[in-house]
């Protein structure tokens, strides 16, 4: 691999064919089974203040989904670790939206049998992006919860990061519909699930609580239960009955793409007086103040 320059796209770049390319390249065949089959995984890392935030995770979890979907890539973990940072150094980002994502490919012309496919890697490095901005949060996220149910675990394993997100998308149809700015989905038993990019959790007499299955095992999630544990915060990892939301002291959700997110509504209705929660505010702090920590920051190399 060359040398990518800082800057060489400004704005953002991708990794396509075994080089750094500006966004505009970012196109896949419409014949790869990523985009027919929805046959993709991914992983979204983030960048902030110049630093990748626990980058071996998310390499660890991408490695073991391609495992887990039989997939290969032609990059050692070093490598995709290389190509993840020359994307954010030749976009010139200091906070970035990091993509690495490989799809079944395109078998040969007719065939069905997804073994004849060549797997593809792709990369790619935009402008942070946020579940919701933070003018958005100070006002209060409102989450709607919603009635459909996320696809099933025993169909798709949600600890592969996948693109199956039609009932994530319809929720958000639903959310709009009823003025709300996001919203989660419940499985068959009417707990609660995820939603589109987030994890969801609730505060209970100063318990939290969030889903033990069913769900992406997130990092920013992950993240929130080892503070649970330094900042000696009761934590339950079970199922979370979704009509338990609307009573809850607190309710946040967790993605990279913000962090710990505090929700002020549930369906409309605020959740409490105080926003954000105490415990809420406390966890958001220390997620903050944890990209400080050598052990999760890996400078990039601009
Ligand atoms: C369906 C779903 N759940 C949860 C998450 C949160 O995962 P992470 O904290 O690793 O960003 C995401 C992230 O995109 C997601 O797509």
């Amino acid at each position: 691999m060359r040398m990518v320059g800082t800057g060489e796209f400004e704005g953002g770049s991708v990794f396509i064919d075994g080089d750094w390319k500006p966004l505009s390249e970012g196109k896949v065949s419409l014949f790869d089974w990523g985009f027919t089959r929805s046959d993709v995984t991914y992983d979204v890392a983030s960048v902030w203040h110049g630093a990748f935030f626990r980058l071996d995770d998310h390499l660890d979890r991408f490695f073991s989904s391609l495992d887990k979907l039989r997939m290969k890539i032609p990059y050692s973990r070093a490598e995709v670790r290389q190509i993840l940072h020359g994307c954010v150094k030749a976009g010139g980002l200091q906070d970035a939206y990091v993509a690495m994502l490989c799809t079944r490919g395109v078998p040969p012309r007719g065939a069905r049998d997804p073994r004849l496919a060549t797997n593809r890697f792709y990369a790619y490095a935009l402008p942070f992006v946020w579940i919701a901005p933070p003018e958005k949060q100070a006002q209060g996220i409102d989450l709607h919860v919603s009635g459909r149910l996320r696809i099933a675990p025993e169909s798709v394993d949600p600890t592969i990061k996948n693109y199956h997100w039609i009932d994530l998308v319809l929720s958000l149809f639903d959310a709009y519909d009823r003025g709300a700015d996001t919203s989660c989905v419940v499985d068959a038993q009417g707990n609660v699930a995820e939603g589109p990019g987030f994890n969801v959790f609730m505060v209970k007499g100063g318990v939290v609580r969030t889903p033990d299955r069913g769900v992406l095992e997130g990092i920013s999630r992950r993240t929130v239960i080892e503070l649970c544990g330094t900042l000696g915060i009761a934590l339950r990892i079970e199922p979370v009955p979704a009509t338990d939301l609307a009573s809850a002291d607190e309710v946040f959700i967790s993605s990279t793409g913000g962090g710990v997110l505090p929700i002020a509504k549930i369906d409309g209705r605020p959740i409490a007086e105080v926003f954000p929660g105490p415990i809420t505010k406390r966890l958001q702090d220390a997620y903050w103040a944890l990209h400080d920590d050598p052990r999760f920051r890996d400078p990039v190399e601009y």
